[in-house]
């Protein structure tokens, strides 16, 4: 019997763990239970059919779990209730479900066109067949759907999501009219009523669905769209504001970081909107202990001169368990937690190691690991960009005479150490992308540092100076100024 037991617990933890296993068990059983459900609900079996095609993308293309499939099928399974209860009971018009909205919604919440197109079609035909076989009414979805998942991609706005539904009215009337064989009957009071009109009003009641319920499908769904990430990017956001009053060094250095990570992103097809409201947050752990960072700084003694590299090491190391609990406290999406968790990926930090070593006693050994970041190493290519961006702006910020070949040697040697350190092992991001990524920092830094033309001087003003303004590019190079 223990044998037994034992067997199974092996096969069960065996399946958890082998995520293909899991998904393609899950699937099955959706689709057995599917169909199951269809005959006996005497609805088509194309279906199922449909759906499978759908978790097959999701789980082979998408590489995702079976999660997003369910999502998406719970999105068919309101739709087809609305097709089913139209077509049964006869409350409202064929004509005015709202078949678009599950393409803008898809587009949104996902930021695929694939996807959305491949649920636009799945959405579109499976309506056509549960409203009565009706493939007119199929292909006018269809189209409609195409276009408003096309307008309103990366859309930021609600007036875009609006725009996006007067076009979606503007296809369904064309469509309708063209399909339509007999041009007397376009001019009839009957298509004016039972097909202009509801397809005209569907198109605008989908957009607003779609703002109705975009939150709701966002937190169901665990995902996080663009209108929350202009919402975070708010400068008003309690959490900026308390970072401004307590540690306005690093709220200016995160909204370079931003823009610079921002602008970088956009070079190389990734998350631009991401990048800059992840940069925002990246270092909300240092305002625990603002004045130990380089950029609160306002004299040139540093925190760190009269402490132990060990108890530096300590309070660096913690901005970011901090700002990892500071951001969980906020009900921060994890998509923005991954930028405060990884922005440092596992580098080292190499000053309060070096400086370790050299005033270590004869005999001991320093372990280079316990100078390293908590990590995990950046995950996603927005993640990787940011936690550049981050290292090249402290590096450049530190530079006494930043001239634009000084900044591009800064630049490709932080990139090349972060290669060569392993920290961009886990993430996608190309050899191609850092080499345009580096091109764009060195651009965007250039005109950010560029060296001050000198005016010459007049001598009574020369007179009446008391004394010389400090230079903000003399100050010492800080312990952690290319660790952001
Ligand atoms: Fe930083
Ligand atoms: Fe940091």
């Amino acid at each position: 019997m223990s044998l037994f037991s034992a067997l199974l617990r092996r096969m069960k933890n065996r399946i958890l763990n082998n995520l293909r296993i899991a998904n393609a068990i899950i699937l099955s059983v959706l689709f057995v239970a599917l169909t199951v459900f269809c005959y006996i609900a005497k609805l088509s079996l194309a279906i199922p059919l449909f759906l499978l095609v759908l978790g097959v993308y999701c789980v082979l293309a998408r590489k995702s779990d079976y999660r997003l499939f369910l999502n998406l099928g719970f999105l068919l399974a309101i739709l087809l209730f609305l097709a089913y209860t139209s077509n049964r009971y006869a409350f409202y018009s064929n004509l005015l479900i709202p078949v678009s909205a599950v393409g803008l919604l898809v587009i949104i919440l996902y930021n695929d066109l694939y996807l959305a197109l491949l649920m636009s079609f799945a959405a579109s035909i499976l309506t056509g067949l549960v409203a009565g076989n009706r493939l007119d009414i199929a292909v006018i979805y269809f189209i409609a759907s195409v276009v408003g998942a096309l307008r309103v991609r990366n859309a930021r706005t609600r007036s875009e999501l609006i725009n996006a539904g007067f076009f979606i009215s503007i296809f369904q009337v064309l469509c309708v009219t063209l399909l339509n064989p007999f041009p007397d009957f376009i001019f009839s009071r009957h298509f004016l009523l039972d097909y202009f009109r509801p397809l005209f009003i569907n198109g605008l009641v989908s957009a607003m669905i779609v703002i109705a319920t975009l939150k709701v499908f966002e937190y169901l769904f665990g995902v996080i769209t663009n209108f929350s990430l202009l919402e975070l990017s708010d400068l008003n956001h309690p959490l900026l504001k308390r970072m401004i009053l307590e540690a306005p060094g690093t709220y200016h250095h995160s909204l370079l970081v931003g823009n610079l990570a921002e602008i970088a992103a956009n070079a190389v097809g990734a998350n631009a909107l991401l990048c800059r409201v992840g940069s925002y947050y990246h270092d909300i752990g240092k305002i625990d202990k603002p004045e130990y960072f380089v950029e609160n700084q306002i004299f040139e003694s540093s925190k760190h001169d009269n402490l132990e590299p060990t108890m530096s090491r300590l309070v660096i190391f913690n901005h970011v368990i901090n700002g990892v609990e500071v951001a969980k406290k906020y009900h921060f999406h994890p998509a923005i937690i991954d930028f405060v968790q990884q922005h440092h990926g596992k580098s080292l930090m190499h000053y309060f190691y070096q400086k370790a070593i050299s005033e270590a006693r004869e005999g001991e050994a320093i372990d280079e690991q316990t100078f390293r970041y908590p990590g995990p190493k950046p995950q996603t290519r927005e993640t990787a960009i940011m936690m550049l961006a981050d290292s090249v702006e402290g590096a450049c910020r530190a530079l006494e005479e930043p001239t634009p070949p000084r900044i591009d040697e800064t630049v490709r040697k932080i990139i090349n150490n972060k290669f060569i350190d392993g920290q961009l092992d886990e993430c996608s991001l190309t050899l191609k992308d850092l080499e345009v990524i580096g091109m764009t920092f060195t651009r965007v830094l250039s005109a950010m540092y560029h060296t001050r033309v000198k005016y010459p001087e007049r001598k009574n003003e020369n007179a009446n100076r008391r004394s010389k303004p400090p230079d903000a590019n003399s100050l010492t190079p800080s312990p952690d100024s290319s660790q952001g």
